[in-house]
């Protein structure tokens, strides 16, 4: 495998292929323990890792690359292999969140800042001595529009802190994931959604510019543009595919070889269905995959429920949604293959 860090990033977004991010802090994996009834161990969060790592076909076939968190890339399977070994010997290649969490913005009630800069460059040493080729970095921009939210600092703020963290990456021969998250949680609709992202990804660019960021060694990862949950409104496929492209044609330049979405709270089918729809409507100058959580996460977790018998189960829902979502990436997936799974 090419250590270029442009030969990385176009591997990250590989035909039919994605990220599984399992990035997941102790705080978020215990939420989600807590829903399937799983105590939130540190062998239990191997387990369910590992029954990933090794669900083989997903992994060759569909998988590009896996977000860690620091346990999980420090941890050995249950044979004493190190879940990173499980990872590369899929082909896929291992990646780790660096940021520590987004804090309230001191000033701007409503707005968060992610941390995570101070000592940046010695972790990201030792990550890349433990194997990480990519990393990844979350800011997280809130829209209440009643309360002035998101608000032009915290997009500043954020977009700034991004650079940083993107250069000191390439600086340690390791692939940023750049991703500046909309939240969909809101009450907004969708054209406010899509004024947010466009204002959003236009001061990221110019702040990675700034901050001589080399963009064909990055990866995009952003949220679609898509209604608010609280709004009440669904958006079709269609108007996701054609409102996201557009936020992306007027900002993110065609050096950025892939944009990998998050899910952000859509249901499985809805992450899978968007996706699809985003690349009917190709081609498009860069590759449009997924980097998806809880949309690849989902029903595994509930197949798996912490107990060894069910690991095939597992297996089989996992490798499920990351063929749907490969086919997605390709324009190529149709809801009449969900119901024959
Ligand atoms: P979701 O797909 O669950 O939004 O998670 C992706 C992710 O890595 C968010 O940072």
């Amino acid at each position: 495998m090419s250590e270029r860090l442009e030969d990385i990033a176009v591997a990250m977004v590989a035909d039919g292929k994605g990220i599984l991010a399992a990035d997941e802090s102790s705080g978020t994996i215990k939420k989600r323990f807590d829903a399937i009834g799983v105590e939130s161990t540190a062998d239990n969060r191997r387990d369910y890792r590992e029954m990933l790592f090794r669900a083989t076909d997903a992994m060759q076939n569909h998988i590009s690359g896996v977000i860690l968190y620091d346990e999980t890339i420090r941890q050995k399977a249950a044979d004493g292999t190190p879940l990173v070994e499980l990872i590369k010997a899929t082909g896929a290649i291992p990646g780790i969140k660096v940021d520590k969490g987004a804090k309230p913005l001191a000033g701007f009630p409503g707005d968060t800042v992610t941390e995570g800069l101070d000592g940046l460059r010695e972790r990201l040493a030792e990550y890349y001595e433990l194997g990480a080729r990519f990393a990844k970095w979350r800011a997280v921009i809130d829209i209440n529009v009643g309360a002035n939210v998101p608000s032009a600092t915290t997009i500043a703020a954020n977009c700034h802190a991004l650079a940083r963290y993107a250069a000191l990456c390439q600086e340690a021969k390791i692939v940023p994931i750049v991703e500046p998250e909309v939240l969909m949680d809101g009450a907004h609709d969708i054209d406010t959604c899509y004024e947010v992202t466009k204002a959003t990804l236009q001061k990221l660019y110019s702040e990675l510019h700034a901050a001589r960021v080399v963009l064909e060694g990055s990866i995009l990862k952003p949220n679609m543009v898509i209604a608010g949950k609280k709004s009440g409104k669904a958006s079709s496929p269609e108007e996701v595919a054609e409102k996201t492209i557009r936020a992306f044609r007027e900002t993110v330049p065609v050096a950025v070889p892939g944009i990998a979405f998050l899910s952000g709270g859509q249901s499985d089918e809805e992450a899978t269905a968007n996706l699809n729809a985003i690349n009917a409507i190709g081609p498009h100058p860069w590759k449009l995959t997924f980097s998806y959580g809880r949309a690849l996460q989902a029903a595994p977790q509930k197949a798996w429920s912490g107990k060894a018998e069910n690991v095939a189960a597992g297996q089989r829902a996992f490798a499920h949604r990351a063929r749907m979502n490969g086919l997605a990436a390709a324009g190529r997936w149709q809801a009449d293959l969900e119901k024959a799974a």
